[in-house]
């Protein structure tokens, strides 16, 4: 394990000699209570209750009705509801969620944002309540105005963290804020204060660091920024999500089990709430986790039904007098609730309901649930008060979306400066051998890497779409890739650029620099499951072979690594002299070569000032008894003389027998990727949710659409009009022998729709002319049109038939040649599979 000495003189070495569970005493500063906390503790925030807006709630409550207060907290997004809906359910909230624009237009201008905010405005001020309450828009700007098309987008938190400068993320809260306001909307679901224990958590790249007391103090300067005082044009109300434990679950499993004691939870996963309510946070998020004490086996169950912890911890004894927000749909994960039905989530104390779809089914249930005394009206009004009392300190009575300094003004969202900066401060130089670094502007670069001339994979998840994925350079009109940045630096005749390293050969030049990493992702989609090793090369194999096809030239390489997490990078980092941790800068690509190179004529031009927050891994397969190659708090300076080395490297192709291969859910699983297929043409599926595809364009044999089948926008429906194909491919190919032996079974989740009249098959490829298939016909059509079902088909059955097991490129492939409709989801090998009851079994061969 190595500590740099240089980490001394930063605030957040303090940390770095913390061992993990330890978080809350590693706090910088403050006058805060350093001992371990045995309970949540008493918190004062600096909104104080103010008794002239405690009377206003009172007079306002007294005056509705139980349809307008059910309606108050409802929350719907745009794409399912109107304006006159607003209207006619007076309702009081509306979300676009991640990859949702008005017009479902991706390029929807700052206008066009503030356009439907003033209309869902004024539609809730239309209502025939004796007091019309205004609505509150809420969004994930999580870094930067992320979901608008032109905006700047600032590094995620990871990078936010490695900075360590709670003055650069205050300021970044409040440029977003006024981006925010801009088009028109008051609410950001930010600060993510989670304290990720674990990077294969598809979401550790929004969380600031594994330290607590990290979180906390950047988790509270994120919500001074955007919170203000809410005195000005630029403020909006912020949220604290997700509470809590989202960071604790076992093996990072997203939405999963945390499986930690109490001390834990409120010494290290709470302290961004501590943070975050001090400094005035007014609406904190439910999380999706659940959580059973490690000591006393005590199991909470869904924080979302957890009435001693959102009820009991946060509002009684943390006193937090904001409101809290469920997720997406995560009522639905209740046991006994429906996504529109859900009373033991309101008892426990949530108190508005994200319903984006279901939310008219909702009201109805949920008033009648009032009316029967399953919920009591004291809850109802509660949560009600609180609703009304966040509007009233936000000022949203005293205005509206266009009267306000920033509304519609494009530059409001541009803020590349100071995203520049913070792209510079959050690099983390891990390597520097011989002192390859800084760059001299005098020499020839080749730049190499799928990352180089890439905005989306800058941007990473949560970036106008909600994967980050399907967007182009294209779609970042105010950016600068890493490889504009070093044309600027040493002007555009002296770079070689090859994104596959291809001319490394016979190029001319004195360094290479390689710009690699991970391709975008959001939530569980970013998992990286147990039996899988945390080594880079293992999912982007591509990576390691542009590294090595470079090596060979003998010139110096500087590896840039684009990452939402530390991963298992060695076999990188010898093929590199220096190796800087980049992160998810966003579209300030040139604050990277800001740091990478020297002044000209020499010197020094920005030195590298960011440490680790998180512990970078020695091992490909996680061990907690072994030391991290780099502590939290490592970081070199240019002039570091500390060799790191040729490293030892292990590859193993999985950590466990996997039980598991997952392929898709919700959205493609690297490295696979959904893809149609209609004689020699063929198209990948992509990630936009909201697209129809058909294909071929003009004359269409197939169509997909995005639907729900287990969880909201989980599953494709595939409509054949014309023979055609719906698979799945890994070109690099998936040895699944072992998966074999283990009895198991490529396994879907299905809906029929509409039933085929010729045969429906299910085959496995292992490239030209190699593969079996098996027909599904049978199987299918004793399924209930509408039920859904899971089939689970042997891969036995295919090796009978000829598949070669050892290198399968295509694990999954539906082929029908007439008119057929169905959804699929959930598409994974699963061992031990073949065995149960329910499999289809090996239909006989034809
Ligand atoms: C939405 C996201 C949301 C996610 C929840 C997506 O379809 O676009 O905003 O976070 O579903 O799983
Ligand atoms: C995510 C939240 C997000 C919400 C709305 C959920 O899936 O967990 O972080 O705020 O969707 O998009």
């Amino acid at each position: 394990m190595r500590v740099s000495l240089l980490c001394a003189s930063l605030l957040a070495c303090v940390s770095c000699v913390t061992t993990q569970g330890q978080g809350a005493q590693a706090s910088s500063g403050g006058n805060r209570n350093t001992a371990e906390l045995d309970d949540w503790p008493a918190l004062r925030s600096s909104i104080a209750l103010d008794p002239a807006i405690e009377a206003r709630v009172a007079e306002i409550l007294a005056s509705m009705t139980l349809a307008q207060k059910i309606g108050q907290m409802t929350q719907a997004e745009i794409k399912s509801i109107t304006p006159e809906q607003v209207r006619e359910h007076y309702i009081g909230s509306v979300l676009n969620g991640g990859g949702s624009w008005p017009d479902k237009n991706k390029h929807a201008s700052v206008a066009d944002w503030l356009a439907l905010s003033q209309r869902y405005h004024d539609a809730s001020m239309a209502t025939d309540a004796k007091v019309p309450v205004p609505i509150i828009w809420g969004t994930d700007a999580v870094h930067g105005h992320s979901n608008i098309y032109g905006a700047t987008m600032f590094p995620h938190n990871v990078g936010l963290g490695a900075a360590h400068d709670v003055g650069l993320i205050e300021q970044i809260g409040a440029a977003t804020a006024r981006s925010t306001r801009a088009t028109g909307i008051h609410w950001v679901f930010a600060p993510t204060v989670a304290v990720s224990r674990d990077a294969r958590w598809g979401r550790a790249y929004e969380s600031f660091s594994s330290d607590g007391a990290l979180v906390r103090d950047y988790g509270a300067a994120y919500v001074r920024g955007m919170q203000g005082a809410f005195r000005e044009d630029g403020n909006v109300v912020a949220t604290a999500k997700h509470f809590i434990g989202d960071g604790a679950t076992e093996n990072g499993k997203d939405q999963g089990l945390a499986r930690v004691t109490k001390a834990e939870m409120v010494n290290v996963h709470a302290q961004g709430y501590y943070g975050a309510i001090e400094a005035g946070v007014q609406t904190v998020m439910a999380s999706y986790n659940s959580w059973t004490d490690a000591d006393t086996g005590a199991e909470y169950g869904k924080m979302h039904g957890a009435g001693s912890l959102l009820t009991g911890a946060l509002k009684q004894k943390m006193g937090f007098d904001g409101f809290i927000v469920s997720d997406w749909n995560a009522i639905g994960q209740l046991p006994g609730c429906t996504n529109s039905s859900c009373p033991q989530a309101i008892n426990a104390g949530v108190d508005m309901i994200m319903v984006p779809d279901d939310w008219k089914a909702f009201i109805a249930n949920t008033i009648r649930q009032v009316e029967s005394g399953e919920i009591p009206l004291s809850r109802i009004d509660d949560a009600v008060t609180r609703i009304l009392r966040v509007k009233l300190r936000a000022g949203l009575f005293e205005t509206s979306p266009a009267a306000n300094r920033y509304a519609g003004d494009p530059d409001a969202l541009q803020h590349r400066d100071l995203a520049r900066r913070a792209v510079r401060e959050s690099l983390v130089l891990l390597k520097n051998d011989a002192g390859v670094l800084p760059l001299r502007r005098d020499q020839r670069v080749l730049v190499v890497g799928k990352g180089a001339d890439s905005v989306p994979m800058q941007a990473g998840g949560w970036s106008l779409t909600w994967q980050g994925t399907d967007t182009t350079n294209a779609d970042y009109p105010n950016a600068d890739t890493i490889l504009a940045g070093v044309r600027e630096a040493v002007g555009k005749d002296n770079v070689v650029y090859s994104a596959d390293g291809t001319t490394a050969v016979q190029g001319d030049f004195d360094v290479v620099l390689a710009v690699v990493g991970e391709t975008p992702y959001a939530e569980t989609n970013g998992d990286i499951v147990p039996s899988d090793t945390v080594a880079h090369s293992r999912r982007h194999p591509e990576d390691l072979a542009v590294l090595q096809r470079v090596a060979a030239a003998g010139k110096p390489v500087v590896t840039v690594f684009l990452s939402g997490r530390p991963l298992y990078t060695n076999d990188l980092m010898n093929l590199s002299q220096a190796f800087v941790a980049a992160w998810l800068p966003g579209t300030e690509g040139k604050g990277v070569t800001d740091v990478l190179f020297a002044k000209r004529g020499g010197g020094v031009a920005h030195e590298f000032r960011g440490a680790l927050t998180f512990p970078w891994p020695a091992v490909a397969c996680p061990d907690a008894k072994k030391a991290p190659l780099f502590a939290t708090g490592y970081g070199l300076r240019h002039g570091s003389r500390e060799p790191v080395g040729t490293l030892p490297v292990e590859l193993p192709q999985a950590c466990a027998a996997a039980s598991m291969l997952p392929i898709f859910k919700m959205a493609d699983i690297a490295p696979f990727a959904l893809h149609l297929a209609t004689g020699d043409a063929s198209r990948a599926v992509g990630a936009d949710l909201n697209r129809t595809i058909e294909f071929p364009a003009g004359k269409p044999a197939v169509r997909v659409q995005t639907v729900q089948v287990n969880t909201q926008q989980d599953a494709k429906q595939v409509t054949w009009l014309a023979p055609a194909r719906f698979y799945a491919i890994n070109p690099s190919r998936n040895n699944l022998a072992a998966f074999a032996r283990a009895d198991g079974a490529v396994q879907f989740d299905v809906v029929v729709s509409a039933r085929s009249k010729a045969p429906v098959m299910l085959s496995m490829g292992c490239g030209t002319g190699c593969g079996a298939e098996v027909d599904l016909t049978a199987a299918l059509s004793g399924y209930a049109l509408g039920s859904k079902h899971t089939v689970k088909v042997p891969l036995a059955c295919f090796a009978e038939r000829g598949l070669d097991l050892g290198g399968v490129e295509v694990p999954f492939a539906v082929s029908a040649s007439a008119p057929f409709s169905a959804a699929f989801t959930d598409i994974k090998v699963v061992a031990g599979s073949a065995k149960h009851a329910d499999a289809v079994g090996c239909p006989a061969k034809p």
